[in-house]
């Protein structure tokens, strides 16, 4: 691989013990790619930190390049953690769990991270067309090259941390051209209006399951930004999939391909059906409600407030979950108690896939296909598949 002076030096130990494990590792799996140099990249994001997903390894891996002297050369955030940063009332963690995760938070801190603990980055810094990022998160990577146009591969957690550290990555996959143009094509008829939650996830869920891996160019009406969200979280996570082309959304939409290699006409009645599909329970026997994957804006649970308000409704016999970035935690403090009165609870920084549901809840709903993709998986949870509208509604007291 064909590397910069400065790229040298880094890999000679001139910028320290830690740029240069962190460049050997970029340079290592870049070269087993075929990539032919590095480029500099604006956004590191690290994915792949909660304590439940990379356990005692992981959490050394991180420890050793922090007390290695490694500090980011470049804007970097993380993901979710596998707690809620200001308390552990909902989730069910332990003492040594919390100890374990934060000290992999002090670590990224300790590096220059910025306390993000949310999976949509772009909230904090939205990167621009054509910028080179090196993020985790399959949900953000999509978002990234679909809706910004930036350019960034899903990069697994210890390169995007190696990335923020040197400030490299190979220039590979997503970050070239002719990687970036949409082969397949997916038509779904015009229905009622933009699609939003859950049913853009759903349509991302049967990209992802047919398309994996992919460029689709997606001729749909898909709501920005929160369908858009959905589609790619849902896409990414049943298929791999980084980027669509999304028809009058993504920045580099130049029209349908001309010869696409496949194509895939939906209707509104697939979608519903795929969502039966994907759904292991319904709404009745759901225990709560799970909402904010990816994560909602801060703003979502000031919203909620008001609707339950201006409807009269005092409380939600079922609870609602809400997700949110941890760096929003402080200001939502003062509105959290009475929230929790009404049945809705935040989770700020983490989110039911990232940490430990085991014991706590047997059926959840949910509005993120997303997680009803994870939760049956990772914590034999079921799920049923609803708006938060409609549960709201179903669960009202007044
Ligand atoms: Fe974010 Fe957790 Fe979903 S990290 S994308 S809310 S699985």
């Amino acid at each position: 691989m064909y590397l910069t002076h400065e790229e040298e030096l880094m890999l000679n130990g001139e910028y320290g013990e830690a740029v240069a494990k962190a460049l050997k590792l970029i340079v290592r799996v870049g070269e087993a790619l075929g990539a032919e140099r590095l480029v500099k990249i604006v956004h590191a994001h690290a994915s792949g930190i909660s304590y439940d997903n990379i356990g005692d390894p992981g959490l050394s891996f991180i420890r050793d390049l922090y007390l290695a002297g490694g500090r980011v050369s470049v804007y970097s955030t993380y993901n979710p953690i596998g707690i809620e940063i200001w308390d552990q009332r909902v989730l069910p963690v332990t003492r040594h769990f919390i100890e374990k995760q934060m000290e992999i938070i002090r670590s990224l801190e300790g590096m220059g991270f910025d306390r993000s603990v949310t999976c949509v980055p772009y909230k904090l810094r939205p990167p621009r067309l054509g910028e080179h990022l090196a993020w985790g998160e399959s949900s953000a990577v999509a978002v990234a090259n679909s809706l910004y146009g930036a350019r960034t591969n899903r990069e697994g957690g210890p390169i995007a941390l190696a990335a923020a550290l040197t400030g490299r990555i190979y220039y590979w996959g997503l970050h070239l051209d002719e990687n970036r143009r949409p082969g397949i094509y997916i038509k779904l008829a015009a229905g009622n209006g933009a699609l939003g939650e859950p049913d853009a996830g759903v349509l991302g869920y049967i990209v992802g399951e047919n398309y994996g891996g992919q460029i689709p160019y997606i001729d749909a009406v898909v709501e920005v930004p929160r369908g858009v969200q959905a589609l790619c979280a849902a896409a990414a996570a049943a298929g791999s999939t980084a980027m669509c082309i999304i028809r009058g959304v993504s920045p580099e939409d130049q029209g349908p391909p001309p010869n696409p290699l496949d194509r895939l006409t939906l209707t509104a009645s697939d979608i519903r059906a795929k969502k039966r599909d994907i759904a292991t329970a319904t709404l009745d026997e759901a225990q709560a409600f799970f909402t904010g994957c990816p994560h909602h804006d801060p703003s979502l649970p000031m919203r909620l407030l008001d609707y339950l308000r201006r409807h009269g409704i005092r409380r939600l016999s079922r609870p609602v979950w809400v997700a949110v970035p941890g760096y929003a935690a402080t200001n939502l403090r003062g509105v959290a108690d009475e929230l929790r009165k009404r049945g809705i609870h935040i989770l700020p920084g983490t989110c039911i896939v990232v940490s430990r549901l085991r014991g706590i809840i047997k059926t959840i709903a949910t509005d993120s296909v997303k997680t009803a993709f994870y939760l049956p998986r990772r914590h034999g949870v079921d799920v049923a598949l609803s708006s938060l509208e409609e549960f709201v509604k179903r669960y009202a007291v007044r």
